[in-house]
């Protein structure tokens, strides 16, 4: 009998990826489905991104990089910091990494253990509750209300913090909710830190070119008193519709640099040196086409919310970034689970139940509107006819 370690069961997964499995193997048997499950932009990577990989390849990149990615890219990830935000980052600082969860994982492995404490939104992206509890550390939810808008309270998150606590994790914009936590509320946050010195903070800011309305991003590496202790995350996957690449970052504190350098060496080498040079392509090339995609995102979000409103049991707060919606659901009777199913099996439209983000996420459903607006108003349609259908049959009955 094989004996693995307890950890690996532990360990969950994200139900986007067995959705979209299911919604396939429906598409195969000749169902329409339309998905608005998984969450990935719909568009193609540039083309002058792809020919800088190509280019890479002709040019005789195949060899192994410095683990922590190739000086040109993490200089150009300084600059784009720079530029977007008005901060300054050593280049030495920045980790590039295959994809925005291995910064993630890093930092839990760094800082997770039994007796130790990491803070984490809820709902929000599935990969952190599991891999804290995967680190053997204990994983404390901070809920997200909707009354709040989905944004992080500073009160909720301070409260929680004990001398047990290590590592708090923020992500805004928000996933699963199109979240977006007011530089106020950061502030006060920041604020309160100073009285727990020995928490770091990782803040996922992999949606922070998703901002709608004439907001701004407020980034956590803004703040000089909390430097020593921020990672931050972030990447190309959602800015450039380069999910596939497995490409992003972590600008990590100067003494956590060298440990991330080691994990990266036991784990990964390096990343993909094509896609390394990708990477640069697109921080330093034009940038309309992430313009362009936002605004068609926007364009989108506004007709997710004006369709939903016109459906019978849904509502939902107006999502402020990323590319999701997260309408409430509570009014039709039905779990959020018994929902997602319902609408994939019976209505075909992939969704993900809010459980699947954690607890806190019951009574709602995530609709990632990375989709055309032709596919976003038949599938709001079709949820609308299949809600009508159950109200008519609990009638009949
Ligand atoms: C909040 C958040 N962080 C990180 C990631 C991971 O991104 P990547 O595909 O680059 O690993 C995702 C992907 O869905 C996400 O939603």
């Amino acid at each position: 009998m094989l004996q693995t370690a307890q950890a690996i069961d532990r360990l969950g997964t994200e139900t986007a990826f067995e959705v979209l499995a299911r919604a396939k193997a429906l598409e195969a048997q000749g169902r329409s489905i339309i998905n608005l499950g998984i969450g990935q932009p719909d568009f193609q990577t540039p083309p002058h991104i792809v020919e800088a990989a190509v280019k890479a390849l002709r040019d005789g990149h195949h060899g192994y990089t410095p683990a922590n990615g190739i000086p040109e890219l993490r200089e150009a990830v300084a600059a784009d910091l720079a530029n977007r935000h008005g901060v300054e980052v050593d280049p030495a600082q920045v980790m590039i990494v295959p994809g925005g969860k291995v910064t993630m994982f890093f930092a839990m492995m760094m800082f997770g253990e039994p007796g130790a404490e990491i803070l984490y939104p809820n709902p929000g992206f599935p990969i952190y509750e599991s891999v804290i509890a995967y680190s053997g550390a204990k994983p404390v939810a901070i809920p997200l209300e909707e009354k709040d808008r989905f944004a992080f309270s500073a009160d909720a998150v301070l409260s929680q913090l004990t001398e047990r606590s290590r590592l708090l994790i923020l992500n805004s914009p928000a996933n699963p909710t199109g979240g977006v936590t007011p530089k106020a509320e950061i502030d006060r946050l920041v604020e309160g830190l100073a009285a727990f010195p020995q928490v770091a903070v990782i803040s996922d800011e992999i949606y922070s070119r998703m901002l709608y309305g004439g907001r701004r991003h407020t980034t956590l590496l803004g703040y000089e008193d909390l430097r020593d202790r921020v990672i931050l995350l972030d990447g190309w996957s959602k800015t450039y519709a380069m999910t596939g690449w497995r490409l992003g970052y972590g600008v990590w504190p100067v003494d956590l640099a060298e440990k991330a350098n080691r994990l990266a060496v036991n784990c990964h080498s390096c990343v993909n040196t094509a896609a390394q040079y990708a990477g640069i392509a697109a921080l330093i090339g034009p940038q309309h086409p992430v313009e362009e995609m936002v605004a068609a995102f926007d364009q989108r979000r506004q007709v997710v919310m004006h369709e939903i409103t016109s459906v019978p049991g849904l509502s939902c707060v107006e999502p402020a970034g990323a590319f999701y919606a997260f309408p409430n659901i509570k009014a039709t009777g039905l779990s959020a689970k018994q929902m997602e199913i319902a609408l994939l099996e019976e209505a075909g439209v992939a969704t993900i139940a809010g459980t699947s983000f954690g607890r806190h996420g019951e009574g709602f459903i995530r609709l990632s509107y990375a989709n055309s607006v032709e596919n976003i108003r038949e599938a709001l349609s079709r949820i609308g006819a299949w809600l009508a259908a159950q109200e008519t049959d609990a009638g009949a009955a």
